[in-house]
């Protein structure tokens, strides 16, 4: 499973990939919108530091002005990904984008359908939101699961890619379900690097080594 880091902060992309936590990033407009200031720049400086792809978010709501601003983002980097609302208008645009070749990650999708929709259309990444589902009582996690299926009972190649995540069980159920990418916040990824039986294994290793050798190497 390949995670992705969803945010803009670009201190907390360097240290997720400083960890070799990450294989690429999501954004959004609001994400963007937080960290303030000309989001180009910051668009470029998060295309410096991961190699891997980059989701940037288009925002004409017809599809002409969609494809537009996906040339315009295209010409940041060979490994943005453009985000294209699942709109009827963002079918259109992803029909014609995943025909030259454009990678998409098709977002804000709440439905098995809408995913079907999305993969028909050629999209890279269909990206379903579980976090905001499972806010308002319905199972996010069953939405990846019926993704799974619909894309395995006929051979699809779109990428599912887990997005809203709220805390490392999300990341697990949808590992154990077989989604293809997590896009995970910060804390979340900090959360799941530790364990608390880990920490404890370690002070009492160095306690011993103090008694050992004083704490010498
Ligand atoms: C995914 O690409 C989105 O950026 C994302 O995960 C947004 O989810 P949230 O606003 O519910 O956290």
């Amino acid at each position: 499973m390949r995670f992705f880091i969803d945010t803009a902060k670009i201190e907390d992309i360097r240290t997720a990939a400083d960890q070799g936590l990450i294989d690429g990033v999501t954004t959004n407009p609001t994400l963007l919108s937080r960290e303030g200031g000309d989001w180009r720049d910051r668009a470029k400086e998060i295309l410096e530091v991961v190699k891997g792809p980059v989701s940037l978010e288009v925002v004409a709501e017809d599809a002409a002005g969609m494809i537009l601003q996906a040339h315009d983002l295209k010409k940041m980097g060979d490994n943005v990904v453009v985000k294209i609302p699942m709109t009827p208008e963002g079918l259109k645009a992803v029909k014609t984008l995943s025909s030259e070749g454009i990678d998409t990650n098709v977002t804000l999708i709440f439905s098995p359908l809408q995913a079907l929709l999305a993969a028909k259309a050629g999209g890279t990444y269909v990206s379903p939101f579980i976090g905001r589902l499972d806010a308002i009582a319905e199972n996010g996690m069953s939405l990846v699961e019926d993704i799974r299926t619909i894309f395995d009972n006929y051979g699809f190649t779109a990428k599912i890619l887990v997005a809203s995540v709220r805390h490392p069980m999300h990341v697990l159920e949808a590992a154990l379900i077989g989604a293809d990418v997590a896009t995970v916040p910060f804390a979340v990824l900090q959360q799941f690097v530790h364990h608390p039986l880990t920490d404890k294994g370690l002070a009492s290793f160095l306690g011993d080594w103090k008694k050992l050798t004083g704490g010498k190497w």
